[in-house]
């Protein structure tokens, strides 16, 4: 159990939360960076893709990371980095998709469904941005309030079925090597399993 904080916790933009905003912004600042140096690469437009969509995955597990380290290492106020993380995982995730939609596919929507029906990494990435939506747009005080703690904390537990579907995406595109996508699906297995393993917990 976490301890009950002595006082009101903190709400809003606190130092702490600015500096996670801007360590999630790094990234696609890079990005960006090397896109006007001209220094993406033979092939631009995947390397584009392809680091906004690790960048997105990454930021999905850390944002399952930080309950399990707010838990062990009893600080409570990390807490309050799940949602900046996981709106970042949202916009690195939909910037993806966005740039495959654009440059990659150049709007043509007939190959975009037929990818999205005929290419099951496609079809897997697909699910687990639809899934990502409602938890993007309930993300914020009056949607948490409106909906209630509850029926709230049950809705965000869809993250449990996104970040596997994420690692699938992963495994299933990458041909030659899977150590990667094998290293994410490790490190998720471990986090939801610490998850599974505190509920059955509870519940004995
Ligand atoms: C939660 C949702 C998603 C996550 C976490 C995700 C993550 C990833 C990752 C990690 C990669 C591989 C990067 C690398 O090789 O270094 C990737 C590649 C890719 N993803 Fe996604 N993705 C998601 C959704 C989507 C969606 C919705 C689409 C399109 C409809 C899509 C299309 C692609 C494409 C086309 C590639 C590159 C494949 C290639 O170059 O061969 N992804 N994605």
């Amino acid at each position: 159990m976490l301890t009950k904080p002595a006082h009101k916790p903190k709400r809003g933009f606190t130092p702490d939360i600015i500096v996670v905003c801007l360590i999630c912004l790094l990234p696609l600042l890079w990005l960006v960076w090397r896109f006007l140096q001209n220094d993406l690469g033979v092939n631009p437009v995947e390397t584009l893709v392809r680091q906004l969509g690790v960048w997105g995955l990454r930021l999905l597990v850390v944002g399952l990371l930080i309950t399990p380290v707010a838990r062990i290492f009893k600080q409570p106020r990390l807490i309050r980095w799940r949602r900046p993380v996981g709106l970042f995982a949202f916009a690195y995730v939909a910037l993806h998709l966005t740039s495959y939609i654009a440059v990659d596919q150049f709007f043509d929507w007939g190959r975009i469904w037929a990818d999205i029906v005929k290419r099951p990494y496609i079809t897997f990435g697909m699910i687990a941005f639809v899934l990502l939506i409602p938890l993007a747009l309930t993300s914020f005080n009056a949607a948490i309030k409106r909906l209630g703690g509850v029926a709230w904390r049950n809705l965000h537990k869809l993250v449990y079925v996104i970040v596997p579907l994420g690692v699938l995406h992963y495994f299933l595109l990458v041909k030659a090597d899977k150590t990667m996508p094998l290293v994410y699906g490790g490190i998720v297995l471990v986090l939801l399993g610490w998850r599974l393993w505190r509920w059955i917990r509870r519940k004995v």
